[in-house]
């Protein structure tokens, strides 16, 4: 017995190693961590189970039956995160790169099989250098397994992927269909294609860097929600990132007691709003102000800076926060901004989080770029997202609701649940300059005339009282009041029952 309890010591070291002292050495000069190490710094200390330890591929092509080693580059199993259950697969570059093969595909469907059947979150640390090539098409199979079953449990369990390497080609895929993806500067990045295929096929020469890093996919493409320096900062804010949400589509998201009172009172947000309509201000302040302790997850900051998202907690209960940011394009709802919103909104309506709306929007973009680029088709996808949402929804118009984007963003029609405005409210079907010179085109040149008019048009239309008295307004709130009164429909609205039609989907314009 003694002697099995020793092989069995002596198999564990040896799976541990991955790929060698060499290599994980070679790993630790690039500044990552090994894969076990990141699971560590990931779960809550000692609460890894891990399984497939022993697992070995089955290729003989190639020489491969000299280079097996056991788990096959990806490390998989349970553990917890602040006590709570979390599936975690993290990929072992020091094994083959950490390519995926047949096998070690395997071992990542068992571990999302279970997930599902259980419903808890799965988190994927993601360093491969894809398709294990000596397998051939078996490895193509792998990652479709992967890809059906990250269908499958999109909206049923969260998915979380963390890029911390290469991931290239169909790989990238997978985090693609997943809800939430975070990159390592300097060390991760994902392409369908590298700079070698995009400089024969496109002439352009580009870095791996600049083609799909962390900062490229947070700035310009919106495929990465947040860009971390290291390892253990990009670990640690996943920790943070899962106390806000629930363990799958049938629970509420876990609530931490905090120390805010719900009632608090801020006084400085009755002088948020500038007197000049056209002065920008940080919404972000609003929502510092609003959640508790002032803890406000942003998720994709860099990205469509005129739209902020993220999660907080009011009342100790998480909520998404969805809120125009008038300090960038006037906070216009545009392509990348209405795409950004309406995935999370979707998110939150998937998971049960409460939807908090914060308003002050212009109106669609104008211009080519955007009618070409589609705006018609993307802005509808938040529009979509708002309306089809059976979440609570409280939305709170600051400023300007003009025009469409008034209606998309969580209005009363939309069946907003609590829908208030502040005092500065103009609600409207466009601003009062943009409504004169088309009602009154005939004082077009009389600059007097126009100025009376808008004014005018201001007095009558530019104000919450219109919108209220239809009763699309619940409330004319004052601005210090607004947590409390969030905090007070959401406790209302604790036990909101609502079903859509029964369908197969909807058709959610793409
Ligand atoms: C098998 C691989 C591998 C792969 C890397 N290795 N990628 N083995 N299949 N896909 C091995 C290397 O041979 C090497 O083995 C070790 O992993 C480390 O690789 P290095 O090249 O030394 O590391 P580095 O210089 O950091 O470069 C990393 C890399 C490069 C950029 C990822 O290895 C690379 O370009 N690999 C090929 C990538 C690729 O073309 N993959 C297929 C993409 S297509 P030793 O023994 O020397 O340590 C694809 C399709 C998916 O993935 C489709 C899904 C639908």
């Amino acid at each position: 017995m003694h002697d099995i309890i020793e092989q069995l010591a002596e198999k564990r070291k040896a799976a541990c190693l991955g790929g060698g002292q060499k290599r994980i050495d070679s790993q630790h000069a690039k500044g990552k961590l090994t894969a076990r190490e990141r699971i560590e710094l990931l779960l809550d200390t000692g609460s890894f189970e891990e399984w497939d330890m022993f697992k070995e591929h089955r290729c003989t092509d190639f020489g491969m039956e000299a280079e097996s080693v056991p788990g096959d580059g990806v490390v998989t199993g349970y553990g917890t995160i602040n006590g709570r259950l979390i599936f975690v697969f993290s990929q072992d570059f020091t094994v083959l790169g950490g390519s995926l093969s047949e096998t070690h595909a395997e071992k990542i469907c068992k571990l999302m099989d279970h997930a599902m059947k259980v419903g808890a979150p799965v988190i994927g640390l993601n360093d491969s250098g894809g398709a294990r090539i000596q397998e051939g098409v078996a490895s193509l199979g792998g990652y479709a397994d992967v890809f059906q079953r990250n269908v499958l449990a999109s909206g049923v369990i969260p998915q979380i992927s963390l890029i911390m390497g290469p991931c290239a080609g169909g790989a990238v895929y997978s985090p693609a269909i997943t809800d939430f993806i975070f990159m390592v500067k300097d060390s991760s990045y994902m392409f369908v294609t590298g700079p070698e295929v995009v400089r024969t096929v496109t002439h352009e020469e580009v870095t791996p860097e600049e083609l799909g890093g962390a900062i490229t996919h947070t700035t310009k493409s919106g495929v990465a929600d947040l860009a971390f320096e290291n390892d253990v900062e990009a670990l640690l804010m996943i920790r943070r990132l899962v106390g806000f949400i629930p363990a799958n589509n049938r629970e509420k998201p876990p609530t931490w007691p905090g120390q805010d009172p719900a009632d608090r009172i801020e006084f400085s947000l009755d002088t948020l709003v500038p007197n000049n309509p056209n002065k920008p201000y940080d919404i972000k302040e609003l929502i510092l102000k609003t959640v508790d302790d002032g803890d406000f997850f942003e998720l994709q900051p860099d990205y469509a800076q005129n739209i902020v998202i993220g999660f907080g907690r009011l009342d100790g209960s998480p909520v998404g926060f969805v809120a125009n940011q008038p300090l960038v394009m006037a906070g216009c709802l545009d392509i990348r901004s209405s795409t950004k919103a309406a995935r999370f909104v979707r998110f939150c309506d998937a998971f049960n989080i409460p939807i908090v709306t914060f308003v002050d929007v212009p109106g669609f973009m104008p211009g080519t770029a955007q009618e070409y680029g589609g705006i018609i088709k993307h802005g509808a996808k938040l529009l979509y997202a708002y309306a089809e949402c059976t979440v609570p929804k409280v939305t709170i118009i600051t400023r300007k609701a003009y025009g469409g984007a008034y209606d998309v963003m969580a209005s009363k029609h939309l069946r907003g649940d609590v829908n208030f405005a502040w005092p500065s409210a103009e609600i409207a079907v466009m601003g009062p300059k943009g409504a004169v010179e088309i009602i009154f085109r005939e004082d077009k040149g009389d600059p007097v005339k126009i100025a009376q008019r808008e004014a005018e048009y201001r007095a009558r239309f530019a104000n919450p009282f219109v919108a209220g008295a239809r009763g699309f307004i619940d409330d004319v709130i004052m601005p210090h009041e607004t947590r409390k009164r969030i905090c007070r429909s959401l406790a209302m609205l604790r036990h909101k029952q609502l079903t859509n039609p029964w369908r197969k989907h909807g058709n959610i314009p793409l």
